[in-house]
């Protein structure tokens, strides 16, 4: 149902990362642009008429691919359809990317922080990725917070693969600094990416000062209790959030897309 809202793209490989996460990768529709951090709108055709929700593209916009990362809602109109996809299967992708997690409106400064939870990772992954990310930044705090270690997907792509990236693999070394964080089992960090920050073990275990509206700046993707969480942790310690796409701010904020 190629139309002017959706392209029809092909499922070119899908990943289970356990019982209630997977990823796919599809084709891109060479018309498509995309900032990384952005989302679509993805779905399947049901009974004739489109069934979409909103997905951030967690692979950067210099792929030719699209790729991206979902739970598995049990009895979830579209997730319990999009888990079961195969290789070569048909993906409606909006034609229309946006969202707030840009870094263009961010003021610069020196440490970036990536506050995630969940399915919350997915546009960091297309940005760390980003070449301009390590340009604008000194450092790049990824914090990937989850209930048990095997919803760390992409662990080790983050820690093995992209150190060793060609292009920017130094970068990648000498700038991005990884921190899965787990609540519900034993882990090398653990508990909550906001008691971590207000308890300053964060800082102590990454070597950075604790949060400063001076020198940092933030972006957050997780679920609406965290974004609320994170953002009053945020607001307290004076950071201000960007008012609206286009407009700058010390950080910037975003619903992981969940219930799907
Ligand atoms: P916890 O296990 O203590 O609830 P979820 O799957 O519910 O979205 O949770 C993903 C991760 O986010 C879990 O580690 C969970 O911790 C954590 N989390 C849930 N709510 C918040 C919040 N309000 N602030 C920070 N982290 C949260």
């Amino acid at each position: 149902m190629s139309n002017k809202k959706y392209s029809t793209e092909t499922i070119l490989s899908v990943h289970h990362w356990n019982d209630t996460l997977f990823s796919f990768k599809a084709t891109r529709d060479p018309g498509l642009r995309f900032e990384n951090g952005q989302f679509v709108m993805i779905g399947m055709e049901v009974d004739g008429l489109p069934l979409t929700r909103a997905y951030s593209i967690a692979s950067p916009n210099y792929e030719e691919h699209l790729e991206f990362f979902s739970i598995k809602v049990p009895n979830g109109p579209l997730t319990s359809r999009l888990q079961h996809l195969k290789v070569g299967d048909p993906l409606l992708v909006s034609r229309k990317p946006t969202g707030t997690l840009v870094t263009h409106d961010l003021k610069p400064g020196k440490n970036l922080y990536f506050f995630s939870t969940g399915t919350g990772l997915a546009p960091f992954m297309s940005l760390i990725q980003d070449i301009e990310v390590y340009d604008r930044f000194e450092k790049v705090v990824l914090i990937h917070g989850v209930r048990y270690v095997n919803e760390l997907a992409y662990a080790d792509f983050i820690s093995q693969e992209l150190p060793n990236n060609e292009f920017f693999g130094e970068e990648v070394k000498n700038k991005l600094i990884y921190y899965p964080t787990v609540t519900r089992e034993p882990f090398r960090n653990q508990g909550r990416l906001t008691d971590l920050v207000e308890s300053g073990k964060l800082f102590e275990d990454i070597g950075l000062p604790p949060l400063n509206p001076e020198t940092d700046r933030a972006m957050i993707c997780g679920s609406p209790a965290m974004l609320k969480d994170t953002a009053h942790m945020l607001d307290t310690r004076g950071f201000k959030v960007s008012p609206r796409i286009g407009e700058l701010g010390d950080y910037v904020i975003e619903k992981a897309f969940v219930e799907k």
